[in-house]
């Protein structure tokens, strides 16, 4: 048994929070510190029952040797003395993994024991020596040489042990005990993988007996007098025995290194003069800064502050700095306002996530999250749902970005009882004290967040009164508090943000318009990015963009959780929930991300990028309104480059000289001079693009970070009858009727019928499609449908029309479908692109004349994908020989089309990406009509303008072929 908690199981108790565990700080750098980091043994044990003492001192031939940083759930765990403990991850999202009811907890519950041996310095045997245990899910105890020495719960943020006691002048035997389930899973039922292990990083470092113990730091800004103050606190720890004569010497350095102010030197109280008045073994200072240069996700300027302690001898016993912004942040007038100005929250939800690594993220993989972010103009970030290692606040403190910072609290499963529960009160204020007291010093931090999706309860107004009190200068978040009580006054004690989760767009537009309640609206969560999705996102900033007391969101989430699985015959593939062995799961449903797991950008990534850019250009009478979106910066760092387009090619260039626009505001500029005016018969078009002038952390110069298109004309000719050879086409062409597409994950959850269709999670299209034989009957049987084909010297013309029952509205599109060989492997259309795009997802999409190869699957979960909208022409070259099958829309004018190497059929069948094999042909697909892609998995359907109404649709275009030349990639 474990020595002091074999007995005890603190584990199963959730009212346990720690056992000497040190209280919590900001982060510091000032001690002398030894990583732990590297190669540790493991010995896992089924439960934490049967962990022997022994497990903790000695040789153990049954232990494995893992990554520290590392989650064993997603290491090799094979060992030549005895079979392989199995531990692989498990993926729900509501529901727990075991059954409860909370405290219960269940019998298989893996169990490791991690340990290294370390030695430290004769002289760390004087001072005070810290173990510091950066992140184990779920709870760990430390033990060194055999002794216990603490317990601790919360798997995502720091605990630190006092180990000095135990240590010994030579070799010394670490050993943390990390359990796999607890007591406090009920509330860390987060939807994502259910991992274990040392997830972050291990140190021990040594003290003085005197030493700083915390450093926090508050600031104000006043917009108006751009005057600042930074206060910043030190706490001494005399480790027991206060004494006289320590001082405290704190200086400040602005963003370039110069002093501000003068050094501030007091000395630190030591005696309890009078109990009573005693205010703690503090040093305060205080700095008036006028002219401060304020921190802003624009700006984000750094203050440091310098604080030594200073010991009766005059020696400096310990310096520590501290990074902080100088800023204010307030919810005033139904707006959150960042040094008195509203910001836009161009957000993101963002979980720690690696393929190969799970939880355990390195400091590169988060830097490269959020490059790949601020490229794509994202410049807010939730931590759902729980606090993420300090690195990643540091670098958004650094490159500026605005963080809404999550306790790790979620007790979805039992969402409406825990938050009342006493026996979890504790937990809750805890989690969320600890991660103020740690993450207070940084800028980036603008809502701490009470945690997700717990219902609202006394628990949670525990928590928003300690951090209120602690920390009155950031507003809350919670979302449940709003969804429970209401969006006008709703829950206002425990957030200050009306922050629902995927609302509709008309629920928030009512919100802004009624103007009542006091409260900015800030969706906590929105467009869910589950497959071929973000359906509408641009509808979304049309009513934000224009609505008072709106202010964006995050959307739903930033990366595909999939983690890389070798299968037993050697191929590799991203896999989901289920897939490991693991039930109940919720299969793919953890696939949601704008990006892969690998940071492959999805198409609608594009749409999120133009939906957040910072400047946006429109015709306003004779001119162009330029808009700045962002509120502290103007555009300066910007060049507007145009183009003119003439039936989508591009003809003439130059650059739009840069406008003087202040944030948050507009100008009107003359439109570039277009001179030569085109044919009356031509479409004419802009685009403007805006791109940086020089390079930036995200992107070297040139990198576009806005973009309109602006029509000029609109006439044009019908089809151009361009030299045509009929036959060769109308040989390779035999147009179907085509009514059908391969669900996305939003017309239902082909994986999870149940879902959708008993508990009406999700989109009900698929349900309704299946049942109406779509997915299995000719199309021809399904609809009435008339078609007619004329040949003349241009090519060959097909007419159809089809009629569309009320029993069959909403279908997911209409059209015809043919194959073509696959050495027709080039694609050019004049239509929307480059990129794929959907009705509800192609304002990024801008119209030209592009090229480029036939899509593969961007999605994790075989779905339709790869559509172009409103095309003029498209055709398929053959390289080889240079002879293009060409499609000219005649009515309407435009149609949709993809051609992909799949069919739907295919696409419906597979389960995985990695099960789909390209075809030996191209199935090219015409729409006239075609369903949108919504957001139904997890939020509103598709809106009724993207959805297909029941009627007679009629439509026609010709086939031809000809020859090409070589296609200008310009
Ligand atoms: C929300 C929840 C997220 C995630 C999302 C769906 O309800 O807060 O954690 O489950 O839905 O992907
Ligand atoms: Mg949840």
């Amino acid at each position: 048994m474990l020595p002091i908690i074999g007995q005890i199981r603190p584990w199963a108790d959730p009212t346990v929070l720690q056992i000497n565990r040190l209280a919590m700080h900001v982060p510091m750098s000032g001690f002398d510190r030894r990583s732990l980091d590297g190669r540790w043994s493991l010995e896992l044990f089924p439960s934490p029952d049967g962990v022997p003492a022994a497990a903790l001192e000695g040789e153990r031939p049954r232990a494995v040797t893992v990554a520290v940083p590392g989650n064993w759930t997603v290491q090799d765990l094979s060992s030549p003395s005895g079979p392989v403990f199995v531990d692989k991850p498990h993926y729900t999202n509501v529901q727990m993994p075991f059954d409860g009811p909370p405290p219960r907890l269940p019998e298989r519950n893996p169990t490791g024991v991690y340990r290294r041996s370390f030695t430290v310095p004769a002289r760390w045997l004087e001072r005070r020596a810290v173990l510091h245990v950066a992140g184990a899910e779920s709870v760990h105890a430390v033990y060194v040489n055999g002794q216990f020495v603490g317990y601790g719960t919360d798997s995502r943020l720091p605990s630190e042990y006092d180990v000095g006691p135990f240590l010994a002048p030579d070799r010394n035997e670490l050993a943390i005990v990390v359990l796999r389930y607890n007591a406090h899973s009920y509330i860390e039922d987060q939807d994502q993988w259910w991992m274990a292990g040392l997830h972050r990083s291990v140190w021990i470092e040594s003290r003085p007996n005197v030493h700083l113990a915390d450093l926090p730091v508050d600031t104000s800004f006043d917009p108006t007098t751009a005057a600042g103050t930074v206060d910043a606190t030190a706490v001494v720890d005399f480790n027991g025995t206060p004494a006289p004569g320590w001082s405290v010497r704190a200086t400040l350095r602005d963003p370039t290194g110069g002093q501000v102010g003068a050094t501030i030197h007091q000395p630190v109280p030591h005696e309890h003069a009078r109990p009573d008045g005693f205010t703690g073994f503090e040093v305060a200072a205080h700095w008036d800064v006028a002219a401060a240069g304020a921190w802003s996700a624009e700006t984000p300027r750094r203050y440091s502050v310098i604080a030594e302690l200073v010991d009766p001898g005059g020696l400096v016993a310990h310096v520590e700095t501290q990074h902080c912004g100088i800023r204010r942040v307030e919810v005033r007038d139904r707006q959150l306002l960042v040094n008195g100005r509203p910001v836009w929250i161009f957000g993101v939800n963002r979980h720690d996530h690696h393929p190969d690594r799970g939880k355990a993220v390195t400091v590169d993989d988060i830097r490269a999250d959020l490059t790949l972010m601020r490229a794509h103009n994202i410049s807010a970030v939730r931590t759902s749902h729980y606090p993420n290692g300090d690195a990643f606040y540091d670098l958004c403190d650094e490159l500026g970005f605005y963080v809404v910072d999550e306790s790790n609290i979620e007790s979805h499963a039992y969402n409406r009882s825990l938050c009342d529960d006493p026996a979890y009160r504790a937990a809750w204020v805890d989690r969320g004290a600890r991660m103020v007291q740690r993450d207070r010093n940084h800028p980036s931090v603008i809502l701490w967040s009470l945690g997700n999706e717990s219902g609202y309860g006394t628990n949670h107004d525990a928590l928003a009164g300690w951090i209120r009190r602690s920390d009155p200068s950031r507003p809350l978040h919670y979302e449940d508090a709003v969804a429970i009580e209401g969006w006008d006054d709703g829950g206002s004690a425990a957030t200050d943000v009306v922050c629902p989760m995927y609302p509709p767009i008309e629920a928030i537009r009512e919100y802004g318009e009624a103007g009542v309640g006091a409260r900015p609206l800030i969706m906590c969560e929105y467009s869910h990015a589950m497959g071929n999705s973000n359906g509408s996102l641009a509808d979304y900033w049309d009513t934000i963009a224009a609505t008072p007391g709106l202010q964006g969101g995050f959307l739903w989430e930033w990366k595909d959780h999939s983690l890389r699985q070798r299968l037993p015959d050697g191929r590799v593939r991203l896999a989901y929930g289920g897939q490991f062995g693991d039930t109940p799961n919720n299969g793919n449903f953890m696939a949601d991300g704008l990006v892969s797991a690998d940071l492959e950008p999805h198409p609608a990534m594009r749409e999120v990028a133009w939906v957040y850019r910072p400047v946006t250009v429109a015709m306003d009478g004779e001119g162009l309104r330029v808009e700045n979106r962002r509120s502290f910066t103007g555009l300066g760092d910007l060049r507007a480059r145009w183009e003119m387009l003439v039936d989508g090619a591009g003809t003439r260039r130059g650059t739009l000289p840069t406008p003087d626009v202040d944030p948050h505001s507009w100008a009107t500029v003359p439109l570039p001079d277009l001179a030569a005016a085109p044919d009356r018969g031509c479409e004419v078009h802009m685009t403007l693009r805006w791109e940086t002038t020089g390079d930036t952390w995200f992107a070297p110069a040139g990198h576009v970070v806005a973009w309109d298109q602006i029509q000029i004309q609109a006439a044009r000719d019908p089809v151009s009858d361009g030299p045509a050879s009929g036959s060769p086409a109308d040989s390779l062409v035999s147009p179907r009727l085509n009514l059908w597409r391969a669900p996305t994950d939003n017309d239902g959850f082909k994986l999870m019928p149940d879902v959708a269709s008993w508990l009406g999670v999700g989109g009900q299209s698929l349900g309704r499609w299946q049942e109406a034989g779509l997915d299995r009957c000719p199309a021809e049987e399904l609809v009435g449908h008339r078609a007619s084909v004329e040949h003349d010297e241009h090519g060959t013309t097909y007419r159809h029309t089809v009629d569309i029952g009320e029993s069959l509205a909403d279908l997911p599109r209409i059209g015809v479908c043919f194959t073509l060989p696959a050495r027709f492997s080039e694609v050019r259309w004049f239509g929307r692109g480059p990129h794929e795009n959907y009705p509800d997802r192609n304002r990024s999409a801008t119209l030209g004349v592009w090229h480029g190869e036939p899509d593969e699957l961007p999605y994790l979960v075989p779905q339709e994908f790869g559509l172009r909208t409103d095309c003029r022409w498209f055709e398929f070259i053959d390289p080889a020989c240079r002879v293009a099958v060409r499609i000219d829309a005649i009515t309407p004018q435009v149609l949709h089309f993809s051609a992909i190497r799949h069919t739907a059929a295919d696409l419906y069948e597979a389960v995985a990406q990695s099960e789909l094999q390209p075809r030996d042909s191209l199935t090219v697909c015409i729409d006239t009509a075609h369903r949108g892609v919504g957001t139904a998995s997890c939020g509103p359907d598709v809106l009724p303008q993207y959805r297909l109404a029941a009627g007679l649709y009629e439509f026609a275009y010709r086939v031809s072929a000809r020859t090409v030349g070589r296609v200008d990639s310009s």
